[in-house]
């Protein structure tokens, strides 16, 4: 196992590209498998999340290659609608498939993706979603057992609660049903929207992309004529190195990104005093003369993603005052909070709230990276704590962050990765 040595006190300068969205890329490559064709994927990014799922895709009967960051996948040739446990336990994701090979085969069986460190995570709202398509579903022995002989039918659908992977999964399986299917509540992210522009792409026909409410009718089965996709930018990962600027106080570069999609999160950097300089393609930022706090609620898109409120929890320690950080899409969400403590942070936690004091001296310690982006956030708290840090078990960060090392280098921060 390795972890990451980061030393603190740190300057950053310069300019990195960001890579392509993880969360575009797994509904895209799960898409795939309504292709009638094979397709190429480019600006695909080199994580671990991604390999679980071209291993997935594999094991159903895909083809796929992978070099640098372009996928060639085939999926004509898959025969299997099993997704199994030993894959899908690595990555929740993996849930994708299940939208797809129903609406393809008319049966499937995808293992339940399990417990997650950030919150229970159910997925009643996928299928309750298939179930008024037609689908008749049980639960056995941890698996999802789908089956719709006849297909499944257009419906109407009206989501409880906006659900990213929900909205994708049901989008994908309407594509190939029968009749036209309307979905109400619709997540909005920018990751759904490349979704439907793609399938729309490939001659289905969608309307209402981008709004909540999205009318689909189904191909009767027929395969979609795919074409080849770039993936759009990480807003996530973009947010991040944004973030390493600010709780440095120091000036740095994005490029490769839709500024747009960052909209929230430049707006709340402005707040805090940051200069933020757009470009088509790039935002500078640019150090404060005083870090003020801020407070801010996580929701839906176009508000504050929730996939950045530890990284802004970690860059208020260092702002002017007491800022308040309200978590509300996921419950559990607040497990970076012990390790930033371990570093000296101060953070009252009380239900979904978090108040996050200000003007830290942070210290080095050995922390320990609990999900994804939580584990982001102790990099960032590392860079300007007194001392060397080291972050455990960062296989979390190699789920979601390509090249890490190599673009926190790039940047001017001493970072290296060791064996334990
Ligand atoms: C996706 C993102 C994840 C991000 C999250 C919220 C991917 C691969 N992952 O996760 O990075 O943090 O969106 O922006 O794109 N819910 C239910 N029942 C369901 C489904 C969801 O109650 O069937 C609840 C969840 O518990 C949560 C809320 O809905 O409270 C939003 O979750 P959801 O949007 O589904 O998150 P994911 O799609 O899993």
């Amino acid at each position: 196992m390795h972890y990451l040595s980061v030393e603190g006190n740190q300057k950053l300068k310069g300019t990195i590209a960001i890579s392509g969205a993880k969360n575009s890329a797994l509904p895209l490559l799960a898409s795939t498998l309504l292709s009638k064709n094979n397709i190429m994927l480019s600006n695909v990014p080199d994580v671990a999340d991604v390999k679980t799922l071209l291993k997935l895709l594999e094991n159903l009967g895909s083809t796929t290659v992978q070099k640098d960051n372009i996928v060639s996948i085939d999926t004509t040739q898959v025969k299997s609608a099993f997704a199994n446990y030993d894959i899908v336990r690595k990555m929740r994701a993996s849930i994708l498939t299940l939208g797809p090979l129903l609406s393809r085969f008319g049966h499937c069986e995808v293992s339940l993706p399990g417990g997650c460190a950030i919150g229970q995570r159910p997925i009643d709202l996928h299928l309750k979603a298939l179930e008024q398509m037609g689908a008749e579903i049980e639960i056995k022995q941890g698996y999802v057992i789908a089956k719709a002989p006849n297909g499944l039918k257009g419906a109407n659908i009206i989501f409880d609660k906006v659900t990213v992977t929900g909205s994708e999964n049901i989008i994908m399986a309407a594509s190939l049903a029968h009749g036209t299917t309307t979905l109400v509540n619709v997540a909005k992210e920018p990751e759904v929207v490349q979704l439907c522009e793609v399938l729309r792409d490939a001659g289905l026909q969608i309307e209402g992309i981008g709004t909540s409410t999205i009318n689909i009718i189904g191909t009767d089965g027929a395969l979609l004529d795919m074409q080849d996709i770039t993936v759009i930018p990480d807003r996530i990962e973009a947010g991040t190195y944004l973030c390493a600027g600010a709780i440095t106080n120091s000036g740095i570069t994005i490029t490769n990104i839709i500024p747009k999609h960052l909209e929230s999160m430049t707006l709340k950097l402005k707040q805090m005093g940051f200069g933020i300089e757009k470009d088509a393609d790039s935002i500078t930022l640019l150090p404060a003369e005083t870090i003020k706090a801020c407070d801010l609620e996580t929701s839906e898109y176009p508000g504050f993603p929730t996939d950045m409120q530890a990284q802004f929890m970690a860059l208020c320690t260092q702002a002017n005052g007491t800022s308040i950080i309200d978590e509300r899409l996921f419950e559990n969400r607040f497990m970076h909070v012990s390790e930033l403590g371990r570093m000296g942070a101060i953070i009252k936690l009380k239900g979904h709230s978090a108040a996050v004091e200000g003007n830290t001296q942070l210290n080095a310690a050995d922390v320990m990276a609990t999900d994804l982006r939580a584990s982001s956030a102790l990099i960032l708290a590392a860079l300007v704590a007194k001392g060397t840090t080291r972050i455990h078990r960062i296989y979390h960060l190699d789920r979601g962050y390509e090249n890490l090392e190599g673009k926190f280098s790039a940047l001017g921060a001493k970072i290296e990765r060791l064996e334990e």
